[in-house]
């Protein structure tokens, strides 16, 4: 089944993931800002993996617009907008899609499909998982950090919408991603926000993933925030499912490792490339809210709701605030530093 496919947001996760879409032959077109439009007419899109390995799509291939209007002839709408934008995302799409589309969440954190929900209400929106890092090195280059995979919600019903989201797979997979297609995505979507923890500690450390995985002191403000999440997540009866090789529970126990055995493990599932940073980073870097309240900030609301306390979360997130608020990029603060602003 050929799906004509959209991407709502042409940013690091639009450009990556529609990018392999369009490079192995599928009908894409991109929704972004005009930055991103002048970028994408100047220079050929440019997707850089793991080993730095490059695909290349001829500018002219690539089509990007402005408007969401452009949408209305979509089967699929890839959401790649930042989770603060989701709400006015949904808005401009209501209005303009077809029917039976498929509007599919490509973002972070655990509510941006049921926001999607409220401001299109008679839509067919999924959830989805975006497993992997990509960074924008701008002039049409797109690199990605690291190995993970995609995931798509499969509803139940009804038969033509399972056999679309059946095709969406399809083209994912054979354009080269390890898709999964979980009924379940929400307890998916918990495990994913669990990892996503780090990428608070990598927009205040400025420090590669790697570096942050292989720092005893890194691993030690990691474990602290995971770990007080994993207790929130068990007070409020959230069972994170597998997203990976690992469940999500191990973390703490994997991130006591002794870094040369932590080595050994990380080889095994996870392939980093040696400058991969967090999307957080660079929104600190680039002077852009980040979606902290999404993340850490979500374990901090649910712990409210559930007679719990999450203080080390809630710290960092206080910190996050402060970085966007001056406005500086990252402020580099070394293991210690981090720890003892947890401690205050
Ligand atoms: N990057 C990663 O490694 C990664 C990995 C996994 C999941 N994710 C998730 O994927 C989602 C997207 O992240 P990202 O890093 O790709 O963000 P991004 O690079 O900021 O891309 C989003 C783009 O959409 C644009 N945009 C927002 N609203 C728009 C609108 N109404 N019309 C046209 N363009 C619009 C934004 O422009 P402005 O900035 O000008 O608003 C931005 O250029 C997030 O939820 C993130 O958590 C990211």
């Amino acid at each position: 089944m050929a799906l004509a496919i959209g991407v709502m947001g042409a940013g690091s996760i639009g450009c990556y993931v529609g990018g392999r879409l369009l490079a192995r032959g599928h009908d894409v077109l991109f929704i972004g800002r005009e930055r991103i439009r002048a970028e994408l007419t100047a220079h050929d899109l440019r997707l850089t993996d793991i080993g730095g390995a490059a695909e290349v799509v001829a500018k002219e291939r690539v089509r990007v617009e402005t408007e969401a209007a452009m949408l209305a002839d979509r089967d699929v709408i890839l959401v790649c907008v930042k989770s603060a934008q989701s709400e006015e995302a949904g808005r401009a799409l209501a209005s303009v899609v077809r029917k039976d589309a498929l509007i599919v969440s490509m973002q972070n954190g655990v509510r941006n499909a049921e926001t999607l929900r409220q401001v299109m209400p008679g839509k067919i929106v999924l959830g989805g998982i975006v497993g992997f890092n990509v960074v924008s090195k701008d002039t049409g280059t797109f690199q990605r950090g690291t190995t993970g995979p995609l995931a798509i919600e499969m509803p139940a019903d009804p038969a033509d919408v399972v056999a679309r989201v059946e095709a969406l797979g399809a083209a994912l997979t054979e354009s080269g991603f390890e898709t999964e297609l979980p009924t379940d995505i929400r307890s998916k979507q918990w495990s994913k926000l669990m990892m996503n923890l780090n990428n608070a500690v990598s927009a205040l450390s400025g420090a590669p993933t790697p570096q942050l995985i292989f720092t005893p002191g890194y691993r030690r403000v990691l474990r602290a925030l995971i770990g007080e999440a994993l207790m929130v997540l068990d007070a409020a009866k959230i069972r994170p499912a597998r997203l990976g090789a690992i469940p999500v529970r191990y973390f703490p126990t994997l991130l006591a490792l002794p870094t040369a055995v932590l080595r050994v493990a990380a080889r095994a599932q996870l392939q980093m490339d040696p400058e991969a940073r967090s999307s957080m980073w660079e929104d600190l870097m680039r002077g852009r809210m980040t979606e902290v309240d999404f993340l850490n900030g979500e374990i901090v609301a649910l712990a409210k709701t559930c007679g719990a306390s999450a203080p080390l979360n809630a710290r960092i997130v206080e910190m996050v605030h402060d970085a966007e608020n001056e406005n500086k990029g990252s402020p580099g603060l070394t293991p210690d530093a981090l720890w003892s602003a947890l401690d205050q």
